[in-house]
Order: C-alpha cells, then sequence, then structure tokens
C-alpha cells in the first residue's frame, strides 16, 4: 500500500456554517509519531473496508458469470454497470400497488397547478422519456424556465434531486415544481382542496394510505414519490451484453464503451448502472449557473450540477442543465475540447481527449446502446418490486476512515464515547463531510485532498454523515 501522508486540516476564516464544536482539527494527533500510527492503522482498516465494500457491490447486483471469468478480459469492468437487485425505498414510505398507481394518477393530474392545465406530465412526459425536448420548458405563466427539464429515469438512487440537489428526497422534492411560480405556480394545500372535489380520490387515497386515510401534501407527496421509485430505466442490448450475451453489441459499440472506460475517463462520473455516481461537477460548460456552489456555500462547488443517468438518451435529447447539446455527437465534441478551464472545473476530466472520427462514432454509438429501441417504458423486470437484502456490513471498530475513490472506508463505525472520530481525504477531490441530526449539525466546509478532518460526536447515538458533492458517499457511525 502506498505511503500516505496526511496534512493537518487548514484553518479558514472562521468556523464553518453549522456547529463550529464538532470541527477540532487534528490537534489530538497533532505529534509525528501519531500521524504515523493513524496511519498504518488506517491502511489496515482501509483494507479490510474496501474487502468489504467489494462484497456489498457483489452481492447487490453483479450477475455471476462464471463460464465467462476465464475467456472476457472486460469480466470486471462490466460487473460495474450491472444491474441492481431491488429499488431502494425509504423505510418511510413502502411502495404499493395502490400507492403507485395513485402516484401515478397524480403525476398526470393538471389539478395540481394553479390553473389546472399543467400537470408533471406536462414537462416530464412518458413518451419523451420523461422530458419535454425542449432546451427550456414552460409551465402556467408560458416563460421559459431557468433550467433544462431532467428526465426522472432512475432517480430512487439518486440521494439528492435536482441539477443542484436542493432537494434531499424525492419526498421533499414534490412541492418545488408544485410551488414555483413559472412551473405550476400553486401549494399543496391547494392541490388537496382541488383533489377533494373528486370523490374517487378520497377512495383512492383510503386504498394507498390505509393508516391515515386522508387526502395531505405529505399523502400527495408519498403517493409521487412511490411512482417516480418505480421508473426504472427498462434493459437494452448493453444489459444483454454485460450479463454475457457477446454478440449483443456491435464491435463500434464494444470500442465505444472502451474508450468510455478508458481514455475518456467517461466512467469515473458515469458509474454503476445508471450511469451516475450521483455527484456534482463542473465539467467545463460556459453557462453563468453556479449550480451546487451557493447551495453548500462552497465556492469550489460553483458550476456544478449533478451527474445525470445516460440511460434512454437517444429520447431525452437537448442535453446538460441548460439544454444547450442538441445531440450525443456534440457533447461528446465538448468533452473533447475540455470545456471552460477554471479552477472548479473537475479533475477528473482529462484536459483534452485525442479522437478520431471512428473513435469518435464509436463513443457515441455506445451511448446509443443504453437506449430502447421503441420508446422506453419503465422496467418490468422482477426484481424491480423485490425486497431489499438487510444491508449494512457489520460496525467495524475504528477512529480513522477513508474516502480514496469517492468511499467512506469502512462505511459503518463503531466508536467509544468520548472518542473523535478523524475522516482522511486520501482521495483526489474535494469532499464536503455532512451530518444533519437533530443532535448535532455538522459541516466540514471544503475538505481538500490530504486534509483531515476530526469529528466529536456530542453522545452516544447513530449518526448518518455524506458528502455535499458526493452525496453517494454514506458513513453510519454507531457511538457506544
Ligand atoms: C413546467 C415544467 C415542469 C413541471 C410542471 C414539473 N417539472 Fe419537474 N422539473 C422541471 C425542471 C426544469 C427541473 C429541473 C430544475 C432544477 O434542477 O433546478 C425539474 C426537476 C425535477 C426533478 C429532479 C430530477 C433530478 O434529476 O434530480 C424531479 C424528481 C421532478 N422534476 C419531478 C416533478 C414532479 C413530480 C412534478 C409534478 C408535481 C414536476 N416535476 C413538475 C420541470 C417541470
Ligand atoms: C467529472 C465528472 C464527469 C466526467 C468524467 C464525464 N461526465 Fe458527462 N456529465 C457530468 C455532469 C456533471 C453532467 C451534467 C453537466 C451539466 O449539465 O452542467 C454530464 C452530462 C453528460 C451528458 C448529458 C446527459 C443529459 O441527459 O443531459 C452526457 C451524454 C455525458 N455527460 C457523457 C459523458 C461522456 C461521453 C464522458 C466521457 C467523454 C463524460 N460524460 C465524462 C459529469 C461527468
Amino acid at each position: 500500500m502506498r505511503e500516505w501522508r496526511f496534512t493537518r486540516r487548514r484553518t479558514r476564516g472562521g468556523p464553518p456554517p453549522h456547529h463550529a464544536e464538532g470541527v477540532s482539527s487534528t490537534r489530538r494527533g497533532e505529534g509525528l509519531g501519531v500521524g504515523v500510527f493513524m496511519a498504518t492503522a488506517f491502511a489496515a482498516s482501509a483494507g479490510v473496508g474496501f474487502a468489504a465494500l467489494l462484497l456489498v457491490a457483489h452481492w447487490s447486483g453483479a450477475p455471476p458469470a462464471h463460464a465467462q471469468q476465464a475467456t472476457d478480459p472486460l469480466l470486471s469492468l462490466k460487473a460495474k454497470f450491472a444491474r441492481p437487485a431491488f429499488v431502494p425505498n425509504p423505510p418511510g414510505n413502502p411502495p404499493t400497488a395502490a400507492k403507485v398507481a395513485l402516484g401515478k394518477r397524480l403525476f398526470e393530474d393538471p389539478e395540481l397547478s394553479s390553473t389546472g392545465t399543467i400537470a408533471c406530465r406536462s414537462c416530464h412526459d412518458p413518451k419523451l422519456a420523461f422530458t419535454d425536448g425542449e432546451s427550456t420548458g414552460k409551465g402556467v405563466t408560458g416563460k421559459p424556465l431557468v433550467r433544462h427539464t431532467p428526465t426522472l429515469w432512475n432517480l430512487a438512487w439518486s440521494p439528492l434531486l435536482f441539477w443542484d440537489g436542493r432537494a434531499a428526497s424525492l419526498e421533499e422534492q414534490i412541492r418545488f415544481p408544485v410551488e414555483h411560480p413559472d412551473e405550476m405556480g400553486s401549494t399543496l394545500e391547494n392541490g388537496v382542496a382541488r383533489l377533494s372535489r373528486h370523490d374517487s380520490y378520497a377512495q383512492a387515497f383510503a386504498q394507498a394510505f390505509p393508516q391515515d386515510a386522508r387526502i395531505t401534501p405529505d399523502n400527495i407527496a408519498k403517493a409521487l414519490a412511490a411512482y417516480e421509485r418505480t421508473l426504472v430505466s427498462p434493459p437494452t442490448r448493453f444489459d444483454r451484453w454485460v450479463a454475457g450475451e457477446q454478440g449483443a453489441l456491435t464491435p463500434s459499440e464494444v470500442n465505444g464503451f472502451a474508450i468510455f472506460t478508458g481514455k475518456g475517463r467517461c466512467s469515473e462520473c458515469h458509474s454503476g448502472f445508471a450511469f451516475t455516481d450521483h455527484g456534482f461537477y463542473d465539467i467545463g460548460l460556459p453557462s453563468e449557473d453556479p449550480g451546487r456552489g451557493p447551495i453548500v456555500g462552497l465556492p469550489v462547488a460553483t458550476h456544478a450540477f449533478k451527474v445525470p443517468t445516460l440511460r434512454e438518451l437517444a429520447w431525452t435529447a437537448p442535453y446538460m442543465h441548460d439544454g444547450s447539446l442538441g445531440t450525443l455527437d456534440d457533447v461528446v465534441r465538448i468533452y473533447e475540447m475540455g470545456g471552460v478551464s477554471r479552477p472548479t472545473r473537475a479533475k477528473d476530466l482529462p484536459d483534452i481527449i485525442n479522437l478520431t472520427d471512428q473513435e469518435r462514432a464509436d463513443l457515441v454509438a455506445f451511448l446509443e446502446s443504453l437506449s430502447s429501441e421503441t420508446p422506453p417504458h419503465p422496467s418490468t423486470e422482477a426484481w424491480v418490486n423485490a425486497a431489499p437484502p438487510v444491508r449494512q456490513p457489520a460496525p467495524r471498530d475504528t477512529t480513522i476512515v477513508s474516502q480514496r475513490n469517492k468511499l467512506f472506508s469502512p462505511q459503518h463505525v463503531r466508536l467509544e464515547r468520548g472518542r473523535t472520530l478523524t475522516i482522511l481525504n486520501d482521495d483526489t477531490r474535494t469532499h464536503n463531510v455532512r451530518i444533519f441530526d437533530k443532535r448535532f449539525d455538522f459541516n466540514s466546509g471544503a475538505q481538500e485532498p490530504h486534509e483531515s478532518v476530526t469529528i466529536r460526536f456530542p453522545g452516544p447515538g447513530t449518526f448518518e454523515a455524506f458528502c455535499g458533492i458526493h452525496p453517494s458517499m454514506r458513513l453510519t457511525v454507531e457511538v457506544r
């Protein structure tokens, strides 16, 4: 394992926005001896944690393809894009057929808008893979919106919603389009009043929410969110290829995959079955939109937008948060040229990518293999309705956590009360450790590579931490 040195956390002009008591730089581990000791302990724990992660990754999705193990050199790469085994539904809003059916009906009903003319479907059209085909759409006022309407595929896996991640769950997200003056111009309370005029809704809510059979803002949001989690993009030829059918992709598409995962470095961010790590990056588009920056209060996240899924792109043009690019060829050319060079531009992006015309065509052909050949419908695979396995690997007793490759490792830690937890940025990216908790609101600010953050917890309990820039990074800390 490579030698690892960590520097003391830089002190900024004043404490981070929330709860400065939590941060205490690495004062305790300042001496060189302690530092070396910590690095060793960390190396050991990171190794074990990573092994556990591999186990989780394997068991949560990758279909075993033992038969080709020896013959297919792409096998481990393919496994990274294998389809999952379950949809992560939150415990507070388990799906039922009645709830999902109600959610679909609400999604298609213009009664949620002030004018009774605009439904969610007006902008997220199922016939256009839940987009509107416009650079920027229009709602009740007819004024063009500020950002492009994104597709709704595979959002069950997205920890944060919107191009800038300002909503923390699908349930929370619903009120934004309903209340936006130019989108639906209404409120969920108005929605309740309008829906209550229809007897059939009283019945549908009673069936969907037997414990609390009322038309309420909460139940509207829950039904819509449960429906949205069923919008899993269907398998395409690419999935058959990943599952072992060699001839499912053409040689050109296979070469495109090699570029995507190789010199294009696309899979640094477009990873997993949905081709997104759900993180936020500035890819150098010449737009003035500050994106995630103001939401997290971090200049380093300026111009950063959520990585969109690359599934069903053939049906979702135009592309990007501003809808500025009309074709996949345009998109690839932007990456080739490298975009606007500025300090926030993601370090994962190569400065330029040299592609021949054939290679560019191959990359585009590969991207197209992620789309259905006829207008896509949500997946009907059996696993979409399967119950999740009992997750969480067993907690590890450690006081040090790694962040390499956008992963907290280990992901589940047990800590004696009174001990501090040190989170080391041994990654190449800036991270932002956050804990939102009634007892403890923690925000590390921008944590640059090689900086460590030390957290002192307020007392016993279980705390969930995540990264504000790469929110798929999750860490559970049990303080005893
Ligand atoms: C007038 C057009 C319009 C309507 C109506 C509309 N949306 Fe959207 N939707 C958008 C736009 C534009 C965005 C992106 C906004 C942003 O990121 O700032 C968006 C974003 C979203 C997202 C986030 C997607 C992601 O990748 O994070 C979800 C989920 C969503 N809408 C669901 C809904 C639901 C549910 C409704 C109905 C209650 C609805 N929308 C109504 C235009 C619309
Ligand atoms: C550093 C992370 C990162 C890398 C590497 C990356 N992308 Fe992206 N990609 C993004 C982000 C973020 C967006 C959205 C940007 C925006 O709208 O401002 C995006 C958008 C896209 C879109 C538009 C999707 C849509 O629905 O609007 C396509 C297509 C795409 N990327 C393909 C690629 C390809 C091909 C490569 C490799 C050449 C690549 N990406 C490399 C982060 C990345």
